[in-house]
């Protein structure tokens, strides 16, 4: 059984949720086990969200396709230039969204959301894939939740892509 730190708002919220998303992984080596975790765990302990997922980047086929995730189903790829989850494939940066209906090319999953963050997952520099969360809320993530998940990313992305 997991309890979910959902202390949204308090100071140590994010430090905590570091290590407690560190330890979820800890000793599972499959990454769709530990995608499919984290994605739940996000989902719960943020409050406010409509969807929280990932996109992997394939390889073989030259895009972004649907990975593990808690919301309704959602479109299965992306292509690199589409949407929000393109962007930041393609830039290899944290995009914020504070009004996706402002944002050229954003792709409607869930016609519930209005914002959204998306933070890349790399492998050194290549991105192998994103994490994207949703909100039925305009101008639902602040700047710093970009900044302190877009760490907390970071690490896990070293951990679940480690470098050869
Ligand atoms: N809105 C995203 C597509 C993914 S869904 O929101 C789950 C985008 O514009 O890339």
């Amino acid at each position: 059984m997991w309890i979910i730190n959902s202390r949204y708002g308090s100071p140590d919220f994010f430090e905590t949720l570091e290590r407690e998303l560190d330890s979820l992984i800890t000793g599972e080596p499959n990454l769709i086990a530990n995608l499919a975790n984290i994605s739940s765990w996000i989902y719960h302990a943020l409050p406010d969200l409509n969807w929280s997922g990932f996109y992997v980047w394939s390889e073989a086929d030259g895009e972004l396709v649907l990975g593990p995730f808690q919301g309704m189903p959602a479109c299965l790829r992306i292509r690199p230039e589409r949407g929000v989850c393109g962007r930041s494939y393609t830039t290899g940066q944290t995009v914020r969204v504070d009004d996706v209906h402002a944002f050229p090319g954003h792709i409607a999953c869930d016609a519930a959301s209005r914002s959204e963050l998306v933070i890349p997952l790399k492998q050194g520099s290549v991105v192998k894939a994103i994490l994207d969360l949703d909100s039925p809320t305009p101008s639902r993530f602040s700047e710093r939740d970009a900044v302190e998940l877009t760490k907390i990313v970071d690490k896990l992305a070293r951990r679940l892509f480690p470098s050869a």
